[in-house]
């Protein structure tokens, strides 16, 4: 099954919480919420005090997508504010094994991120831990980017991987979605699809609906 998760990225942020709840009434499966520290990339947005507000909104699952050089300082925050997944950055300034550790311990699922120019292998040891990979479809930073097709290869890649493993993991991607990248992507084999400018730039349920019947 195809799963939407609409960034907050691209949305009002001073009507955060209507908008949360349009996501959930055109309906999305989950959130995505970007969280940049301007080190890890040249962006600030926002902290665990805002998802902790937010969680009061909606009962959509919270995806937390940390883009932020050192994780483990913040993960706790972010699960006690009521993430339910938590992915970081493989590149990031952190122990992977140890972040994911943390993120289980605390009762949210884990994913991993991977930006456009890691390869796909660096993710395959963890493969059996974590829930979820984000292949960043865009440089991580900002909202409304143009999808970089050459990623297709590294989701198909990591789809093969799982496959021969017997995982049924996760496979998110982000950046430059809309109804037609969304074809090659599912296609490729990723089944959680990030949108922020596509989502929240129309009708949220056409939208979110018009992402869901590419499979
Ligand atoms: C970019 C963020 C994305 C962003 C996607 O660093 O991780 O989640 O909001 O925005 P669109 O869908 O507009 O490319
Ligand atoms: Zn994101």
């Amino acid at each position: 099954m195809i799963k939407i998760s609409p960034s907050i990225l691209a949305s009002d942020f001073s009507r955060l919480g209507e908008e949360a709840v349009d996501c959930e009434k055109a309906g999305a499966d989950m959130l995505h919420i970007d969280v940049m520290d301007g080190h890890f990339v040249p962006n600030i947005t926002l902290g665990a005090p805002i998802v902790k507000s937010l969680r009061k909104c909606t009962g959509l699952l919270f995806d937390v997508h940390l883009m932020i050089s050192d994780p483990m300082k913040y993960i706790p925050d972010f699960a006690e504010a009521g993430a339910d997944i938590i992915t970081f950055h493989i590149e990031s300034d952190c122990d992977t094994k140890k972040t994911v550790e943390l993120i289980k311990a605390l009762g949210v699922k884990a994913g991993i991120s991977l930006k456009p120019a890691t390869p796909a292998e660096k993710v395959f040891e963890y493969l059996p831990d974590i829930d979820m990979v984000l292949v960043m479809t865009v440089e991580p930073g900002f909202g409304g980017q143009s999808f970089m097709e050459n990623q297709l290869s590294k989701i198909k890649a990591i789809r093969e991987e799982c496959n021969k493993r017997g995982l049924d993991t996760d496979i998110q991607v982000d950046g430059g979605i809309t109804d037609i990248t969304a074809v090659s992507v599912i296609d490729a084999g990723a089944n959680v699809l990030v949108a922020g400018s596509y989502v929240f730039k129309g009708d949220k349920k056409t939208a979110v609906s018009s992402l869901k019947k590419q499979k």
